[in-house]
């Protein structure tokens, strides 16, 4: 490697700029983001990235499900680009960063490369998958997981959010439904950063996570139905109480992660009771369930427990459960060579650093089921995330970038 390239180092400055700047589309007043996916901001900001890209000389298209691609030409246009990159969209109240960070990394990386008048030997191509937090539509990890051939696109398309919009329509409504086939822009290898999420990295003080796995995620819809009546005149062995069999179905969410644990973990996120009013006994309520492990038997046992206790739970309060497995993604293991490739850029820079386990999903899950992926995790404010509070530091941003763009040169090659 050239010693200009061996030297280089990203803006921190300008990066952080975009991150301030794009944090506008869809602003909190409590200085979060929403930014829900295929949403008016989201088209927003995707017209601004698009925008950026083109600018910096990368040719822009969208697949059929809205997946972004700016690629960057190499010397060597017979082979596929090296990925990087991550999602725009937030959840409900989401933060600055999970997601747009690792996308507008990737476009400090073109930007920074393009300064330097440097040019790879494999074209490199920016990436913004769609729906990443599947808050709006299940599954999260939407367009890359269809992408990898876990779902067809007309089922994707088809999908609906709680207001009866498919995704084809929201697609539409953007101007986001791209002509390139799904899976047409192939990938040599990609390579994401992300902020951690989490509390490990700042707690032992390290600038950099390199991700060797990720957690496997199970989501259910569950369902429950019991009986409306008076809450006054009903007497309490005659009720059939959907709101008191959900409680029995948190906790034992709960008590099943735990047990599990540490490597386990349990979430009940939505509960909407239908027809809800204070004096009739809640008769159908309809719930969702994460539970999420980084080894496959623990997943088996998650399952297996979690429909065990809603069939007690059912049997015993005399309503029905029903449980339905919506998305399943298997624990992720990252690939060897390019983790290595992380942690020889975090080492160079001389940046502090550790291996870690991601606990949440990420595009790059996906993707490595088809080609070799790893991520890069940098540390966030008290490791929250999916939270308005959400925060990060611009040296730690910039570290992440940096520890991207040497990565990427060691794979696409100067
Ligand atoms: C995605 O954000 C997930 O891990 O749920
Ligand atoms: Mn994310
Ligand atoms: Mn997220």
């Amino acid at each position: 490697m050239s010693k200009l390239a061996s030297n280089l180092q990203i803006d921190t400055a300008r990066l952080w700029s975009t991150i301030h700047d794009t944090a506008t589309f869809g602003g909190t007043p409590k200085g979060g983001v929403r930014r829900l996916t295929l949403s008016a901001e989201d088209k927003q900001v995707r017209d601004w990235f698009r925008q950026a890209l083109e600018q910096a000389g990368c040719e822009v298209h969208v697949d059929t499900l809205g997946n972004m691609f700016g690629l960057r030409r190499g010397r060597d246009m017979s082979k596929p680009p090296i990925g990087l990159g991550s999602h725009l969209d937030t959840q409900p109240t989401g933060g600055k960063f999970d997601g747009i960070l690792g996308s507008l990394a990737a476009l400090e990386v073109v930007r920074t490369l393009n300064d330097a008048g440097i040019e790879t030997e494999l074209p490199l191509c920016v990436a913004n998958w769609t729906n990443e937090e599947g808050s709006r539509y299940a599954p999260a990890m939407m367009g890359s997981a269809a992408y990898v051939g876990d779902f067809t696109p007309e089922d994707i398309l088809a999908r609906k959010d709680i207001d009866g919009i498919s995704v084809a329509e929201a697609l539409d409504a953007i101007g986001y439904r791209g002509d390139t086939p799904l899976g047409a822009q192939k990938f040599t290898s990609f390579v994401e950063l992300h902020i951690e999420q989490g509390p490990i990295l700042e707690a032992e003080n390290k600038t950099i996570g390199v991700v060797d796995s990720g957690q496997g995620v199970l989501w259910y819809d569950g369902k429950i139905t019991g009986f409306e009546s008076h809450a006054g005149s009903t007497p309490m062995q005659l009720r059939r109480d959907a709101l008191g069999a959900l409680s029995e179905i948190v906790l034992a969410v709960e008590r099943i992660a735990t047990e599990l644990g540490p490597k386990a973990v349990g979430t009940i996120g939505e509960a909407v009771i239908a027809r809800p009013s204070r004096n009739v006994i809640p008769g159908e309520i309809a719930f969702t369930i994460d539970m999420r492990s980084a080894e496959a038997s623990i997943m088996d046992s998650l399952d297996k427990n979690v429909r065990a206790a809603a069939v007690e739970i059912a049997a015993r309060r005399k309503v029905e459960i029903a449980l339905d497995l919506v998305w399943r993604i298997e624990p992720t293991h990252f690939d060897p060579k390019l983790i290595d490739a992380v942690q020889t850029a975090a080492s160079d820079l001389g940046y502090s650093h550790r291996r870690i386990t991601s606990g949440a999903g990420h595009d790059s899950c996906n993707l490595a089921t088809m080609m070799p992926a790893a991520m890069i995790f940098v540390p966030c404010k008290d490791g929250v995330s999916h939270n308005e509070l959400e925060d990060a530091k611009e040296a730690d941003c910039g570290a992440g970038a940096n520890v991207l763009l040497h990565t990427v040169l060691a794979l696409a090659g100067v």
